[in-house]
């Protein structure tokens, strides 16, 4: 690892000299959490998005030590934001997780909560919420201590160059939407334009968020989101994932990094 900031007020960055070096202790990382929740809780629920993280995480989940000693029948398996395509489709964020990261027997259909796929985006991401609602009510998904916001022990999500998470975008008016805990897209500037995605205040209610951003297009919005640059972008939605009371973890390559002032973000 090149550098790691010391966490302040629940945030940490963490910048690696390569992929490697990343994806094994993002692993790791994961491990942690899910032992930790599992401890805690007795299972470990973990929304996922979509992009090169996932194939990522899965070249080290999928394989030993991981493989035998992960939890994987305790995990239950969430989308922060999905596209609303079919799930055999090669857009869908939930076959890209099934066919990269989770591993088929030990993982069983019950404990992936995705879509409905034969919904429109609305239906879809209406009737993802009340999903949700009935796994809080049985405490499959923890609830915050704040809000009637569901907590999930992991949201894990990557950054795109504009620096939107899940499928928050900048300057678009579902970054607004403080009322639902899942809603919808129908014009995403990203193809494909339908998606379903958790709303900021799901995402800021979780005990642990993870960003990954790999390369240097990332960059720019990398510094806008970590660096104190004042009022600049206060709508970016990277910048606006700031849990509650829950833990931000930054996991980036020294591309995406190079940007950071490291002053300012040495002494986060
Ligand atoms: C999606 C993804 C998206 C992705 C970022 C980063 O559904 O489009 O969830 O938000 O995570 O664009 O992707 P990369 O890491 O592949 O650049």
């Amino acid at each position: 690892m090149a550098f790691s900031g010391a966490e302040k007020e629940g945030k940490e960055v963490k910048i690696y000299e390569n992929l490697d070096d990343l994806k094994i202790d993002l692993a790791e990382y994961v491990a942690e959490l899910s032992e930790a929740a599992v401890k805690e809780r007795g299972t470990f629920s973990v929304a996922l998005s979509g992009g090169s993280l996932i194939g990522l995480m899965g070249r080290e989940l999928r394989h030993p030590p991981y493989i035998e000693t992960l939890d994987w029948a305790l995990w239950h398996i969430f989308w922060a934001d999905e596209r609303v395509v079919p799930k055999n489709h090669p857009d869908s964020n939930y076959k890209l997780a099934k066919d990269n990261l989770l591993p088929k027997v030990l993982v069983l259909p019950s404990q992936m909560h995705s879509i409905n796929d034969s919904l429109s985006a609305k239906e879809a991401s209406e009737g993802y919420e009340f999903l949700i609602r009935q796994l809080v009510k049985t405490r499959l998904v923890g609830v915050s201590e704040t809000s009637d916001c569901p907590k999930f022990d992991l949201i894990l999500l990557g950054m795109g160059s504009d620096g939107h998470v899940a499928s928050l975008f900048p300057n678009h008016s579902v970054l607004d939407n403080t009322e639902d805990w899942v809603t919808y897209v129908t014009d995403s500037p990203k193809p494909p334009p339908e998606r379903i995605t958790f709303t900021m205040p799901v995402i800021n209610a979780a005990a642990n968020v993870v960003v990954v951003a790999i390369g240097s297009s990332k960059a720019d919005a990398v510094h806008l989101a970590i660096d104190d640059v004042g009022h600049e972008c206060p709508s970016l939605p990277a910048k606006m994932v700031k849990p509650t009371n829950g833990k931000l973890t930054w996991f980036l390559d020294k591309l995406a990094a190079s940007k950071l002032d490291s002053c300012a973000h040495k002494s986060e």
